[in-house]
């Protein structure tokens, strides 16, 4: 039986492509499963999983749990600021008390990068990164690269164009491992301030007109501007961003061709996309959602095959 490379999903720069190609075959079940009148499956009745979030999250959170709820397993919730985190306890102490309950997986959001990897090498559990600050999530990668799979028959020799705020988002770092693993052709798009500089090195184009870049590509996944995650101002006001970088229905009408839109969540409508963009039937935000369950699930259940 075919079986992951790795025992953790902490990114998917730890990942190879037969890896990505047998998450996506386990999810292609999951996802008829949970089609069914009867969507739950008691492949992992013996399995408890914690999901410990120190960030905000609602699709990832939400779409975690329920990839838990329809594989049997036992599931609790921590939400750090409702925790003795609030008190001073570390976050090794923090996940130790946890296990101790006899907890057998881990998924963990955390605004530290490198914070799943941390935990990995300190705890005996299985861990599943949901979001480590600006570094990766590697579970969104796979939903979007699912995606554009279901949509377009394949994700190699696609152009896939990132728009937005390259330089804080861990869904940018993520899909580029994942497009490139998988032979597409990437650029990214965005004011210069919010491009990395070490981006090409990555095999990636830098393209700075939106037009082009869309005249270029079969995909655009827009992301929002990360302004939490700022403590100076990237460019010079939020409609001027707008202007440049924001997708609206005249740019995609003038094109000559039909492009995908996607997008990972949370929208900032009338900002990075507008809704009648986000609503129209070139989007398929929607459906990168519904395919997280299934990518989840199967993550999950591969992970936890190596535990059993
Ligand atoms: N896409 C995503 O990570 O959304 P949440 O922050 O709501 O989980």
């Amino acid at each position: 039986m075919s079986e992951l490379s790795v025992n953790h999903l902490l990114g998917i720069k730890y990942l190879n492509k037969k890896d990505i190609e047998l998450i996506f075959e386990t999810a292609d079940h999951f996802k008829e499963v949970i089609n069914r009148s009867i969507k739950k499956v008691p492949t992992l009745r013996d399995i408890t999983i914690a999901n410990i979030f120190f960030e905000n999250s609602t699709r990832t959170k939400l779409s975690f749990e329920l990839a838990e709820k329809r594989l049997s397993a036992d599931v609790i919730n921590f939400s750090a600021s409702q925790s003795s985190v609030k008190k001073g306890e570390t976050l090794i102490d923090t996940v130790n008390n946890i296990l101790s309950m006899k907890v057998d997986m881990v998924v963990m959001r955390h605004p530290n990068p490198g914070a799943g990897i941390f935990l990995s090498k300190h705890v005996k559990a299985s861990i599943i990164n949901a979001g480590d600050g600006a570094h990766e999530h590697p579970t969104q990668a796979l939903l979007d690269s699912y995606s554009i799979k279901e949509k377009l028959g394949d994700v190699g020799s696609k152009n896939v164009v990132i728009v937005g705020d390259i330089l804080h988002s861990r869904v940018a770092l993520s899909n580029i491992f994942a497009l490139k693993l998988q032979g597409a052709n990437v650029k990214v798009c965005g004011p210069k301030t919010l491009i990395p500089k070490y981006i090409e090195s990555l095999g990636v184009e830098v393209e700075t007109n939106l037009k082009k870049a869309l005249e270029w590509c079969d995909v655009a996944n827009m992301l929002r501007v990360q302004n939490e995650r700022m403590d100076v101002s990237y460019f010079p006001t939020t409609r001027e961003y707008t202007q440049q970088f924001g997708v609206n229905k005249t740019l995609l009408d003038n094109l000559n061709k039909e492009i995908v839109i996607m997008h990972p969540g949370p929208i900032n409508r009338g900002v990075e996309i507008t809704s009648d963009v986000a609503d129209s039937n070139q989007s398929i935000i929607l459906e990168q959602v519904e395919n997280g369950v299934a990518i989840r699930m199967a993550v999950i259940y591969l992970l936890a095959s190596k535990i059993k």
